[in-house]
């Protein structure tokens, strides 16, 4: 799965907005930003549309991830939901297919949906999103639990409480955690602090926030970029080290969590 993709949510709201939407994740792909995040949700289906149409003629380089809400989540449920998102999509297949969030659907069924689905190669793998530790726990003791491929969560330098237990959690599963929100909704790049630390060092706090997420092992992100010259400045933030000393400097702005604090989601 690649490590740096390219996020939906508030694309296919607006009719006249497609054309920039389409042209952004264009850009994306020909960078090699090649993983495209989406969901159900995104613009009442409107999103999956816009990437339907993104990546028209170049399915193959895309990694395409969409997202069934918790009540179409029951085993049949997200049969059917998945066959609507494909739809949308134009395309035989997901590569990787989250439950958006923990409803009241069992788990169980949920993941016995998801099976049914990879049996018949609609989806190649699947996962979840806004799930702690406890929740993982318990879809990790289902029989087919393990397969569980991601979790999509909440994570910034702003929000780091997932580096006390759930970040470990995933790793000692083998389950990626692909980081939501790195910008928080945009809001981080307006810190003071990361701000005046990106002056020092002659960069820009998207290149730092992205640099600082993609260093560290098992995660990956999707910042969402709707303007084809913010998709390009995400895509240098590839070129960013951190080093020992900027990392340092980084947890003493952005300090890590020293307790267990519930799993916050947007
Ligand atoms: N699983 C979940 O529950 C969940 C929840 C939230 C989000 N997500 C996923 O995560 C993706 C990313 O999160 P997000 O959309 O909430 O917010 P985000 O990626 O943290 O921030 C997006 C905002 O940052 C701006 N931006 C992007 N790159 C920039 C750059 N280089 N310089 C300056 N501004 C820049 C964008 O502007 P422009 O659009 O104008 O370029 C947009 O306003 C979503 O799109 C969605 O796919 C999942």
């Amino acid at each position: 799965m690649p490590a740096l993709g390219m996020g939906t949510w508030r694309m296919g709201e607006r009719g006249r907005d497609r054309s920039r939407e389409v042209a952004a994740l264009r850009r994306g792909l020909d960078l090699g930003m090649t993983l495209i995040d989406t969901a159900e949700m995104y613009g009442d289906g409107g999103a999956e549309k816009v990437v339907g149409q993104a990546i028209a003629g170049r399915r193959d380089q895309v990694f395409l991830v969409t997202k069934v809400y918790p009540h179409n989540a029951s085993r049949r449920g997200v049969v059917a939901a998945c066959e609507r998102s494909l739809a949308r999509l134009q395309t035989d297949w997901i590569d990787l297919y989250l439950l958006h969030w923990r409803g009241d659907v069992p788990l169980a069924e949920t993941v016995a949906g998801f099976e049914q689905l990879r049996a018949s190669a609609k989806i190649r793998h699947w996962g979840v999103s806004n799930l702690d530790r406890g929740d993982m726990e318990e879809l990790l003791a289902l029989p087919d639990g393990g397969r569980c491929a991601v979790d999509q969560v909440l994570y910034h330098l702003d929000c780091r409480g997932i580096e006390w237990d759930l970040l470990p959690l995933c790793r000692r599963h083998g389950i990626a955690v692909m980081a939501y929100s790195p910008f928080n909704e945009g809001r981080l790049l307006r810190n003071r602090r990361l701000i005046a630390l990106a002056k020092g060092l002659g960069t820009s706090p998207a290149h730092i926030a992205l640099a600082w997420l993609l260093a560290q092992r098992n995660v990956a992100s999707i910042p969402k970029a709707g303007d084809a010259a913010h998709v390009e400045d995400n895509y240098r933030a590839l070129t960013l080290k951190i080093s020992p000393e900027l990392q340092s400097e980084i947890d003493r702005l952005f300090p890590p969590p020293t307790r267990s604090t519930p799993l916050a989601m947007i």
